[in-house]
């Protein structure tokens, strides 16, 4: 059995590096081929039902808009009622026809039933469903006082990303599933932070209202994966290519610009 494990993974390489140089120009020109296609079959969403999660502020209150001027109707979901309402009131203001606000917390079981629930009951469908509501956690390993503090918000990110991409095979072809990956984007979760720390909130991170385009227009041609800003899909493309080269610059930047930054919380 050792024998037969040696021999594959002696035969791997150069069978791989063989099929990247006969067959990759060819799944290059397929994905061109299919890239625009997509962008002649981009979705109209005009009275499309559409629930967003996480709406009352930055980057899904900024979906909302993009919804809104193409006239879908939008369900607003978050736990902050009062802001709902001003993302509901300027939705109308850009075309939607119909938005309904269902405040509560997506953490509850309960209320996700309520936001399902209530959407069938006022529009009779759900077309799309934007679960956009999160927060972030940035704490050192070396500033925890207890174990709790371990809080697994940031892994449970990277474990969501394999639960819909299994959820995706087990759901297709009757629902899709697009899964966003976002940069720094000027929202209420980076900015104040940004603002006070370095008087800016410039630092590479990107316009929320520009995310919110790109993610829209992805979503409209139903795309697999969004990068915003798109130079994320390069830097994983390099991670994979020279993850060493990769580790290195994230430890320079990590070391003059995260840990100062960090240690402040
Ligand atoms: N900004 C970035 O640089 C960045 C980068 C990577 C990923 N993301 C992700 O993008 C998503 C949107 O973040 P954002 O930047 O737009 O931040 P944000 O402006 O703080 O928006 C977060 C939204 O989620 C809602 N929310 C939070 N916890 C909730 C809960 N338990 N139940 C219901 N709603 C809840 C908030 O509304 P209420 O407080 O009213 O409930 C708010 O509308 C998040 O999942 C975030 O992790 C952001």
């Amino acid at each position: 059995m050792d024998m037969l494990v040696t021999i594959l993974d002696l035969l791997f390489p150069p069978f791989t590096i063989i099929f990247l140089v006969l067959f990759y120009p060819f799944y290059l020109l397929l994905k061109l081929i299919i890239y625009i296609s997509k962008h002649l079959r981009f979705e109209n969403v005009a009275g499309k039902v559409v629930l967003i999660t996480g709406a009352s502020s930055g980057i899904g209150e900024h979906i909302a808009y993009e919804y809104a001027k193409k006239g879908a109707h939008l369900v607003l979901v978050a736990r902050r009622k009062d802001r709902l309402e001003v993302v509901a009131e300027q939705s109308r203001q850009l075309g939607s026809g119909d938005v309904i606000v269902i405040p509560g917390d997506v953490a509850n079981v309960e209320d996700c039933k309520k936001f399902i629930d209530e959407t069938i009951q006022h529009f009779g469908k759900l077309d799309h469903l934007v679960n956009n509501a999160g927060i972030t956690q940035t704490l050192l390993f070396e500033n925890y006082t207890q174990i709790q503090e371990a809080n697994p918000i940031m892994a449970s990110k990277a474990a969501l990303l394999r639960f819909f991409e299994t959820l995706r095979v087990e759901l297709n072809p009757d629902i899709k599933i697009t899964i966003i990956f976002p940069g720094v984007i000027a929202t209420d979760m980076s900015s104040p932070r940004f603002i006070e720390q370095y008087g800016s909130d410039f630092i590479l991170s990107q316009s929320v209202s520009k995310c919110a385009k790109g993610i829209f227009r992805g979503i409209g041609r139903g795309e697999t994966y969004i990068y915003e800003p798109s130079r994320e899909k390069w830097v994983l493309l390099l991670k994979n290519l020279c993850p060493e080269i990769v580790d290195y610059l994230t430890n320079c930047l990590f070391v003059r610009y995260g840990k100062p930054y960090f240690k402040r919380e």
